[in-house]
């Protein structure tokens, strides 16, 4: 029996890193799983992963900042799923610069990925969550939003955004049995990469994890599994991060 037997995710942006584990793993718990993700390639190998592992999954071409795209995709999932019980906000990008520097374009990517992204596939799939009176929602936020960076204020911004649309939204959705929570997770991918092969910057990174290392996605995936399943049925507008020790 797996802790998700029965139960449709949808997870955006899970092509590669942070989504791509948690994709992995729902399905490896019983999740059938919609790879809701901008670049078709790598979605289309995590269904050939998860089906050679005996599990079922679906690429859905997605662009979340774009709201015909975002209603597609959870068409697509209930015709072919039937429902959908789960969604992963996890799509992200970095477009670092200094606040004086920054352009509006910059500003504008990163916000509307992440801030628009998490409000366009939430409002989307909660009209049905609703109408079943069942759903986990689970936004991935950062550090950045917490505590405040350097050098990517748009994406402490759009992840603080994050933060306080999963409360009201766990607030709002709580009367029909819709739970909202958030992850702010630290791991090897393709986004922390400058930072951790930097000579520099990567120990002094390094030094502020008090785990003293960087994890793989494949270990922050569990925490997902836990917050999209029923053992986590009296949690919501929490934030769980998952990242060392890092954010206290
Ligand atoms: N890696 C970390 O340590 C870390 C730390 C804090 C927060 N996060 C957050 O975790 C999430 C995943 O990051 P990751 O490290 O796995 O990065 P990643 O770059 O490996 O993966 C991000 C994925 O999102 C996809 N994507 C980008 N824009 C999209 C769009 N408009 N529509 C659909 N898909 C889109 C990309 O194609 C990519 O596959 C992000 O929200 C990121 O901000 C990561």
């Amino acid at each position: 029996m797996g802790r998700l037997d029965g139960k449709v995710a949808i997870v955006t942006g899970s092509g590669r890193g942070i989504g791509r584990a948690v994709a992995m793993a729902f399905a490896s718990e019983g999740a059938k799983v919609t790879i809701a993700e901008l670049d078709l390639e790598p979605a289309e190998e995590v269904v050939n992963e998860i089906k050679s592992r005996g599990g079922l999954a679906i690429a859905v071409p997605t662009d979340v900042t774009n709201r015909e795209s975002v209603k597609k995709t959870v068409e697509t999932t209930i015709k072919e799923f039937g429902q959908v019980d789960i969604l992963v906000n996890n799509a992200g990008i970095l477009r670092l610069n200094m606040l004086q520097k920054m352009t509006e374009d910059q500003w504008d990517a990163v916000l509307n990925t992440h801030l628009k992204g998490t409000f366009n596939c939430t409002q989307a799939v909660s009209t049905h969550m609703i109408e079943r009176k069942y759903g986990k929602v689970i936004n991935v936020v950062s550090r950045a939003g917490i505590q405040g960076t350097i050098g990517q204020i748009n994406y402490g911004s759009a992840k603080g955004g994050m933060l306080g649309f999963t409360k009201s939204a766990a607030k709002e959705l709580a009367r029909y049995n819709i739970n909202v929570n958030a992850i702010s997770p630290g791991a090897a991918t393709r986004m922390t990469e400058k930072i951790r092969t930097d000579p520099k910057l990567g120990q002094v990174y390094l030094e502020q994890i008090p785990l003293r290392r960087w994890a793989e996605p494949e270990e922050i995936a569990p925490a997902f599994v836990f917050l999209a399943s029923d053992e986590a049925s009296y949690i919501t507008g929490q934030v769980l991060c998952v990242d060392g020790g890092l954010t206290m």
